[in-house]
């Protein structure tokens, strides 16, 4: 059995949870499930990259030493592509990050027409840019920055409501490339967006991909932990699987049904030595 934190700055990790929680390899034993939100410091997308690096190796190490996870997924593209060799080298357990599933879109897309939905921060990395280079270079990039989304998706897991004319708009320059470009394919580049799923293929059925990294990181994710077993960690297993929250406020509780479809039952506060905001 092993314990596997999956980390976000809210509900974006739960898209990263249920791809795990479906992965054949894993489900092969039972696993022990946490899930961490550093909600009070949501959303990363607007954040300073050297404020959030040192904020997301803080909690992470605050959520290691507390919980003792045996692997960590740092499951935000915003926090990935600005923190995962910080964050490993100020852990002792190995790190998978998440980033935009570039290559797998540029190798899918026919038109080589391809949308990319990202947080603001992600869209203007450096990081970013250079897996389109290395990737993506002879695809046409349509790039849409929203944070507005990201909002959206915490909404839709709270209440199951979005306002979708307010989706349509932000979508407006992907439905141009389609009639202008052939777009067939779209990145979910934050782990967010997977929890729109239905109101984006509903919004923009011409889209033959839709490309995010779910499954990639959950074969990862299994590899390193079929990697790891000649020397299992010996922890008290835990009663139940655990949501952590830097701040466990009535934001926070609103989410309690949508946790318990991913068996997360226990939801706790994560103490931060450091913090204050
Ligand atoms: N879920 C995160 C990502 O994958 C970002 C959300 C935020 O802006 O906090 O990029």
């Amino acid at each position: 059995m092993a314990r596997i934190l999956v980390f976000d700055s809210g509900v974006g990790g739960l898209s990263i949870l249920r791809a795990l929680q479906s992965c054949e390899e894993l489900q092969q034993q039972r696993q022990q499930w946490i899930f961490c939100s550093d909600n009070a410091f949501f959303p990363y997308g607007t954040r300073k990259e050297d404020e959030l690096r040192t904020r997301v190796c803080d909690v992470l190490k605050a959520a290691q030493d507390q919980y003792h996870p045996d692997i960590i997924v740092l499951a935000c593209n915003t926090a990935s592509t600005i923190a995962l060799d910080a964050a490993r080298a100020a852990l002792r357990v190995p790190v998978v990050g998440v980033v935009p599933a570039i290559k797998p879109a540029a190798e899918i897309s026919q038109s080589h027409c391809i949308g990319l939905l990202a947080t603001p921060a992600t869209i203007n990395r450096a990081y970013t840019q250079k897996l389109i280079d290395d990737f993506a270079a002879d695809c046409k990039i349509i790039r849409i920055g929203s944070s507005e989304m990201v909002w959206m998706a915490e909404q839709q897991l709270r209440s199951g409501m979005i306002d979708n004319t307010e989706l349509h708009r932000i979508l407006a320059p992907l439905r141009d490339a389609i009639a202008h470009d052939q777009l067939d394919t779209v990145v979910l580049a934050c782990t967010h967006f997977p929890l729109l799923s239905q109101q984006l293929h509903e919004q923009l059925p011409e889209v033959k991909y839709w490309v995010d990294s779910g499954k990639a990181i959950a074969q990862r994710v299994a590899w390193c932990l079929s990697r790891q077993q000649e020397a299992p960690v010996a922890h008290t297993p835990l009663p139940h699987h655990l949501a952590l929250f830097t701040r466990l406020d009535s934001q926070a509780r609103e989410l309690t049904r949508a946790l318990q479809y991913f068996q997360l039952q226990d939801m706790r506060q994560l103490d931060l030595p450091l913090t204050e905001l």
